[in-house]
């Protein structure tokens, strides 16, 4: 258990189950994950158990939800972690070339899990962000961009690896993936959102 939640991370990870009532601890499930996600980048095994042993559940029940949500990732990501949209309305617009611009930027293969050499990047496809209406649509560390093309994919990885924060479509924006899923444990307040727009 240590070992997925060292040091003061055990004693958040019960802060955050005791937002529940008791008897509904197993509440505390998402946030634990962002938790986890907040330290190792993604979710371990070790994490699996550890979490599924905080909760008195089983590995295979905290596996379903881990597996089930693309916001957890179960494979070591980058320091940002981008997922492109390529459903329906986002591939009708372009999606497929601004996937392969984000790979090409970031360096991150077209295969498997991986993280770009520099250790920077993840790029992954998502399933519809829900805002098909301005596609296509990327998540830069689960923050939204909207209308991205294979240009702009590219200057806004390029704005990342200046140590920018490129401004989202709308809502806050995460310097890191680590820190936009300790903000999503409720762990921190999210930064201020750009212009002060919801
Ligand atoms: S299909 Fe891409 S946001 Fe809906």
């Amino acid at each position: 258990m240590t070992e997925a939640f060292p040091g003061g991370a055990i004693e958040e990870a019960r802060a955050i189950i005791a937002r529940y009532p008791a008897g509904r601890e197993r509440s505390a499930l998402m946030p634990l994950l962002y938790l986890a996600q907040s330290i190792e980048g993604y979710v371990s095994r070790e994490a699996l158990r550890a979490i599924a042993a905080l909760l008195q559940i089983t590995t295979a029940e905290v596996e379903a939800v881990a597996s089930f949500y693309t916001m957890y990732r179960l494979h070591p990501t980058g320091t940002h972690v981008i997922g492109v949209c390529t459903n329906l309305a986002c591939k009708l617009r372009g999606a497929v070339a601004v996937l392969e611009a984000a790979r090409e930027a970031t360096g991150v293969g077209s295969s498997g899990h991986g993280v770009s050499p520099d250790g920077a990047f993840t790029v992954h496809e998502e399933e519809c962000l829900g805002v098909c209406d301005h596609a296509p649509a990327v998540q830069i560390n689960v923050a939204n961009h909207d209308e991205v093309t294979p240009e702009r994919m590219r200057e806004l990885v390029e704005r990342l690896r200046a140590g920018e924060v490129p401004t989202p479509a709308r809502g806050p924006a995460f310097a890191s993936f680590r820190e936009a899923c300790r903000a999503l444990a409720g762990l921190e307040p999210a930064p201020p959102t750009p212009g002060g727009g919801a």
